[in-house]
């Protein structure tokens, strides 16, 4: 068998080897951490997302060992395939975290600082970088763009003062569910997501769309103003779904399921996407088989209030069926003690 071809790309100081045709951006996915560029709109599970955001943007310094002159411009990483021998600076770079400044302060133009009423507060991606490259004031002197509410369909609600534009949602009504009722419309500074004549978005895997929405521009009107996230207990369930994976994060208040998610990687990204009736129809611990807390990240604000150790509902411990229902959880419990 033929050996596979790998290409050496250096990312801030740091070598890796990756197939030729890997964009930097999953380049710097393979060595992780704090070199990563961030994405706000590319996501590796829908095909065709990114380039829309300028976030990720990284500076070439050298493009390739046969051609070793730098890149004229800050490039997209996401859109940006590799060269053999290409060295890229990310973090390392004052020109990129100069730019990545000034696109946090082009991207909060128009998105209002509601983070204290936000349900995204806590996992947004925009909030993140606003907390690590943002200014504490605004040179911006015009109206920003305000709109209603849109309620799409009785699950999600569209905030689009907060929406930056990123089309994953479209992607994924386009990649995931089977009917696609909404896009972007009009265009440039005009530009807003829009249901077609304020369609309902009713498919089996709609809900998606709240999960991958950096921002809190879709939200999940079951889980709407019920609680603050860092105040939560994600907790990773399954079960046996016809439609779906049925591998979800079951976040927890107390005894009680107020959110159920599809599970997301470290790049905050979703594992498997999840149908509708995991999400918004199955909130009781006794429909779900119960795993392990939910990783979190140190430097995430839901760690917070964070455990290292099962911590289960104590319905579990007194309800003999839900002790039926998980079993394996309450060996566990039963460890602990
Ligand atoms: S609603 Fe969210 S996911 Fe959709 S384009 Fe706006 S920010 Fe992106
Ligand atoms: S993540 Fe690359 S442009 Fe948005």
């Amino acid at each position: 068998m033929a050996e596979e071809v790998k290409l050496k790309v250096i990312i801030d100081g740091i070598p890796v080897e990756v197939a030729p045709g890997t964009t930097i951006l999953n380049a710097a996915r393979e060595i992780g951490g704090d070199i990563v560029p961030p994405a706000m709109c590319y996501y590796s599970k829908l095909e065709g997302t990114g380039g829309k955001c300028r976030t990720c943007l990284v500076k070439v310094s050298k493009g390739s060992e046969k051609d070793p002159r730098p890149m004229p411009k800050l490039v997209a990483s996401c859109r940006t395939t590799v060269m053999d021998g290409m060295e890229v600076e990310n973090i390392t770079s004052p020109d990129v975290v100069e730019a990545r400044k000034a696109i946090v302060e082009m991207l909060l133009i128009n998105h209002p600082l509601d983070c204290p009423v936000c349900d995204q507060a806590g996992e947004c991606k925009l909030q993140d970088l606003g907390f690590e490259h943002g200014s504490a004031q605004t040179r911006y002197e015009f109206d920003r763009r305000t709109f209603e509410r849109i309620d799409i369909g009785d699950k999600i609600q569209l905030h689009m003062n907060r929406c930056i534009l990123c089309y994953r949602c479209v992607f994924v009504a386009d990649q995931i569910t089977d009917k696609r009722v909404h896009g972007i419309i009009g265009r440039g500074d005009h530009s807003e997501i829009s249901t077609y004549i304020q369609n309902v978005v009713e498919n089996d895997f709609s809900g998606n769309v709240i999960d991958v929405c950096p921002v809190g521009a879709l939200t999940d009107k079951t889980f709407r103003f019920k609680n603050r996230v860092w105040f939560t207990k994600p907790v990773d369930a399954h079960r046996d779904c016809p439609t779906c994976s049925g591998k979800v994060t079951l976040w927890y208040k107390g005894p009680d399921v107020i959110r159920v998610t599809a599970r997301k990687d470290e790049f905050g990204e979703v594992e498997e996407f999840i149908c509708n009736t995991c999400r918004y129809d199955k909130k009781e611990t006794i429909d779900w088989k119960l795993e392990e807390p939910t990783p979190i990240s140190d430097q995430s604000v839901i760690a917070s209030n964070h455990y290292t150790r099962f911590n289960p509902p104590a319905v579990i411990k007194i309800d003999p069926v839900l002790q039926e229902q998980n079993l394996e959880q309450l060996a566990r419990t039963e460890k602990l003690k």
